[in-house]
Formats: C-alpha cells, structure tokens, sequence
C-alpha cells in the first residue's frame, strides 16, 4: 500500500496533530520524518489536552504504531518529559512506540550552540524554538552527528565527548554571554539516554518497506509547515529540515513513487510564530482578534503567534510542491462573526502583479492584493455535519477550491477530535 502523507502548507501549526489523531482510525502505522522537539502537536479528546513534541499523534490509539522517523532528530531529555506524561494518561506506549536507529541525537551542547548563534545574531534571529535542532541537522550534514543506533556501540560516549568539547569550543568563538552548567545538564542527558535505551530501535526504512508489502497503512506526519522548509521557506527565516513531502521520502526512507495521497492543512488565515516575511501580517484589532480568539499561542515555546489573512499565492506555491491531493481547513470556527473576511489572491512586486511566490517576500518588495469576502455569523462548534455549514463558509470554501484546483475534504471547527466535519 501506499503512503500517505500530511503535512503543514504554512508557518506551522495548522492543526496537524489534531488531524493525525482524527485520521488515526484510518492507519496501521503513524511515522514522523522530520523535525524534532521544536514542534508542539495538540490533540484534545474527553476534554483534555496533550501536546506532543517528537512522538508521533497516533500515541493515542491502541491499535497504530508509532515511529519516529530517521529524518527526526531527538533530544532524550524532552523526549523522556513525553512519555512520563504518556504514562500519567496510563498509555502503553512500549509496545506501540518505535524509533529509527538512523535518528540523529540532539545533545545539551546542540541547544547551547542555538542559543549562542541566535544571541550573536542579535535583531537578525531567526526566532528559533532553541531547542538545538539548527545545530544538530548541521552535524548531521556535516557528518559528526550521533545517532540513536551508535548508542547500543561501546564507544558512544567518548564520540560524544569529542563532540560536545567540540561544540563548547564553538560556543566560546561566538563570544557570547551563555550562562550554563553542561555537568547538570550532561546528568539529566545520560538520564534520559537510559530511559531511551529500554525502548525499541530498529531499521525503520525495512520496517517501512516490509510494512508496505504486507498491506499495512501508513500515514507520514509532518511537522513544522511548508513555508518554514528549509529548501523552499522564507529563508533564511525557517527551519532545517525539508518540511515538504520529499522530506517524507528521505525522513523514511520511502521511495517517491510509493506516496499516495498527500493531506495539505491550513488555517483560515494565516499564523506565523518567529522571525521572518508574513505579507498578510495584521497588525490592528483584526489581527489581535484572530490570535485571541483562537487561542495563538505556540504550543512549545508560549509566544504569540502573529496573526493575518489566508495568503492564496502562498497557499498555491505549497501545494504545488508537495503534490497535496486533499486539503483541510482548520479554524474555520475562530472568524465567525468577523466583519469582512480578506484573501491575498496576488502581490504587488516591483510594480507589477504576481500570483507566483518571487524570491524574496519581505514588506520592501512586496504588497499583498486582496478579495473580500463576507464572513459567516454563526458559531461553527457545535456543528458536526457539512450541511450544517453557513452559506457564507461554503462560498469561501468554494472560492478556495476554485483557484486551488484541490478539494478541501475536512473543515475543523474547534479544537476538539469531535468538531471535525467531513466532506
Ligand atoms: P500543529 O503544530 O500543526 O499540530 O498545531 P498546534 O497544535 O501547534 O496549533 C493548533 C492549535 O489550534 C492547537 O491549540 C489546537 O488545539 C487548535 N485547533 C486545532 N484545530 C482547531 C479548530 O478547528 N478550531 C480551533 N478553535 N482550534 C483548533
Ligand atoms: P509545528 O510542528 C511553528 C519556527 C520557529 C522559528 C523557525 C526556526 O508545531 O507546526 P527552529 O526551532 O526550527 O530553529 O525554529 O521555525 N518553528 C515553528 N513554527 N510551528 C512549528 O512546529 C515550528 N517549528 C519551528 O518559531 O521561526
Ligand atoms: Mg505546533
């Protein structure tokens, strides 16, 4: 069988894990392939709320396994804080969890480094979550990175060693001030490590492939969003991992024809958390409204989330290069009752009209050119059937599938498992 993949089409933190949860039923196996602990996945279901950083959202479920891809890099400390959360929810998770032995390993030092090159770079940061994911996706390129498979070698800690006073070597030539204790944090480290080790490491990619021909289904989860990809985001405000679907062929080692549908979310409008381009930017009440009433806070470092209008030309160039199939919009629910809704349908770039995304989108170069829309009134969160849905929503949704050429499969109207209407 094929994979299937969803992904994120714009800054991040559309919805994914709520998704993947929902979709979950589905699948014999949920894979993450990318990304690491600066994702914060939130699920709700009987009224509680759980966020996952780096294991996948189908944890939840007794009968999907979950992998953590070998795209994904792992910090073991924050990765131990989610299963001790799993296990006061009385999760099974050592029988459903598993984890590629070619995952690279995000040491303290990693983090450390973060917060140096964020701090020398001054107003010029990129916003990073700091939790060692530039770093760690830097060794791993740069061939020093360890990974979960060297920790069943002898050896380990002294390549461990080499690196970190490698990376402490590198935080002094930053020559910033770093306040830390690397014993403490090489304690909780070696910690955690031991807690990862009673978990089960295998060839993730044989697994994946013996999987697939034994008909099992398989949904690819991505984290971050399309436009924080490191090949095609807003560089060099993204992230470093390629986020897109190609990631998901690399972060599992699952070959390009062996993807079969390709899941797109996106918000309403449009969220960013970080530095960085964000043309529909508000930064009026609309804007303040948005992010209030939607609750735009980041799931793992707390920051506002800055808030502004659906972005169409964004949208278009995410779509395009993943191959999305089937979109989902999620939030729908958090502009009832807004005055006018807007849609950037194309820039204004060096004097003329563009519906492409150019090199640079930064506010110099471009100006967003607007559609108005008239927006629904009615609360969408208690509504479980798309013929429930306003007239003023479904003409949104139609214009949206129109100058996408995708249909939108799944509307989310709230952030529990249940507000999800099928269409
Ligand atoms: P992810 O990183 O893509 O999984 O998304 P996050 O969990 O970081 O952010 C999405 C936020 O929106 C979370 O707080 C979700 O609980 C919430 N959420 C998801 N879908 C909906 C929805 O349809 N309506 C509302 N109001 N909230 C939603
Ligand atoms: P999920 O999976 C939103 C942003 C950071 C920063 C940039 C680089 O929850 O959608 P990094 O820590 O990777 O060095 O940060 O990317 N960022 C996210 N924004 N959602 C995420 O993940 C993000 N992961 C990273 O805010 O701007
Ligand atoms: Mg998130």
């Amino acid at each position: 069988m094929a994979v299937d993949l969803l992904l994120g089409l714009q800054w991040g933190d559309e919805g994914k894990g709520k998704i993947v949860d929902v979709l979950t039923t589905n699948y014999n196996i949920i894979a993450r392939f990318q990304g690491g602990p600066n994702a914060g996945h939130t699920l709700v279901f009987n009224d509680t709320k759980h966020v996952l950083h780096t294991i996948p959202s189908g944890i939840f479920h007794d009968n999907a396994k979950n992998l953590v891809g070998n795209g994904v890099v792992i910090d073991p400390v924050i990765f131990k804080k989610e299963l001790d959360k799993l296990e006061l929810h009385d999760i099974d998770y050592r029988k459903s969890l598993l984890i590629s032995k070619k995952a690279h390993l995000i040491l303290p030092t990693h983090r450390l480094l973060d917060a140096a090159s964020e701090t020398a770079k001054g107003k010029a940061k990129i916003g990073s979550t700091l939790k060692g994911i530039g770093p760690t996706y830097m060794d791993k390129t740069g061939r020093n990175g360890i990974r979960v498979g060297d920790l069943e070698m002898e050896n380990w800690k002294d390549k461990y060693r080499a690196l970190a006073n490698k990376h402490e070597a590198m935080i002094d030539f930053y020559n910033v001030k770093i306040q830390y204790d690397l014993d403490e944090l090489e304690n909780e480290f070696f910690e955690a490590i031991e807690v990862l080790k009673s978990l089960t490491f295998i060839d993730s990619e044989e697994y994946i492939y013996q999987a697939q021909k034994n008909g099992q289904s398989i949904l690819a989860e991505g984290a971050q969003g399309s436009l924080l990809d490191i090949d095609f985001g807003t560089y060099p405000f993204v992230t470093s991992s390629n986020t897109t679907a190609a990631g998901a062929c690399t972060g599992l080692g699952v070959a390009p024809n062996q993807i079969g549908e390709v899941f797109g979310i996106f918000k309403a409008y449009t969220t960013r958390v970080g530095s960085g381009p964000f043309p529909t930017e508000l930064f009026d009440k609309v804007g303040e409204t948005m992010g209030r009433v939607g609750h735009e806070f980041g799931a793992t470092t707390g920051r506002s989330r800055r808030c502004g209008w659906l972005d169409l030309v964004a949208l278009k160039y995410a779509c395009q290069v993943n191959g999305v199939t089937q979109l989902m919009m999620m939030k729908a629910d958090v502009l009832s009752g807004f005055n006018q809704l807007k849609v950037c349908t194309a820039y204004k770039y060096k004097g003329e009209l563009i519906k492409h995304l150019p090199f640079n989108i930064e506010s110099e170069n471009v100006s967003p050119v607007y559609s108005n829309f008239d927006c629904w009134k009615e609360d969408l969160t208690k509504m479980d059937n798309a013929n429930q849905l306003p007239k003023e929503l479904n003409d949104y949704i139609s214009f949206l599938e129109s100058q996408l050429d995708i249909p939108i499969k799944i509307v989310s109207v709230g952030p529990d498992r249940k507000q999800t209407i099928f269409r």
